[in-house]
């Protein structure tokens, strides 16, 4: 299977490198980018935290859920946030319409991507490296039985990564 023939729909943890891989990948093969997180923030004219705060969790999962039933087309990279793959109607959804690519980083990597950042609601408050590796331990069995095809990234470029992605996608042909 080409790259571009398919809907490369990444998951992972908060900070796993989802939003820079799926910029990586549209510029290496000239793919289009679904930024969920983003695109929902600006339907909504709000940040996520505020999204979170003003309408609540519940609402903003319905609309990743939303926005996963009108994307998808081949040649689409979608960046999910971290909580979509825990949701059985998603990881449905994405199976159906492509591939879906879990991005693998260790608590310590994503700690230290994550530590200064404020925009992640689940995170705000709780900024720890126990708090992540916990919340991560009880994504994990999720994550992994999401995904069709699963990249460790610790210690990887982006350049590397996208490689790595594109290439079992070819051998998978
Ligand atoms: C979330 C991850 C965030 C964002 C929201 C909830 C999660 O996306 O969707 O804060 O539940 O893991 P990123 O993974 O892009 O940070």
């Amino acid at each position: 299977m080409n790259i571009e023939n398919t809907a490369v729909y990444l998951i992972g943890f908060m900070g796993a490198g989802k939003s820079t891989i799926a910029r990586c990948l549209c510029s290496m093969y000239s793919l289009q980018l679904v930024e969920m997180d983003e695109t929902i923030a600006a339907e909504e004219g709000m940040s996520i935290p505020e999204i979170f705060a003003a309408k609540g969790e519940a609402y903003f999962r319905s609309q990743e859920t939303a926005l996963l039933e009108r994307s998808g087309q081949p040649g689409a990279v979608i960046s999910c946030g971290g909580g979509v793959a825990m949701r059985e109607e998603n990881v449905r959804l994405m199976q159906e319409k492509g591939t879906v690519v879990l991005l693998k980083a260790s608590p310590q990597v994503v700690f230290d991507r994550v530590k200064y950042s404020t925009d992640r609601p689940l995170l705000n408050g709780n900024m720890t490296l126990e708090h992540i590796t916990e919340l991560l331990e009880a994504r994990r069995p999720f994550y992994e039985a999401a995904a069709e095809v699963k990249i460790l990234v610790d210690g990887k470029t982006p350049e590397e990564i996208c490689q790595e992605i594109a290439a079992v996608l070819d051998d998978r042909c």
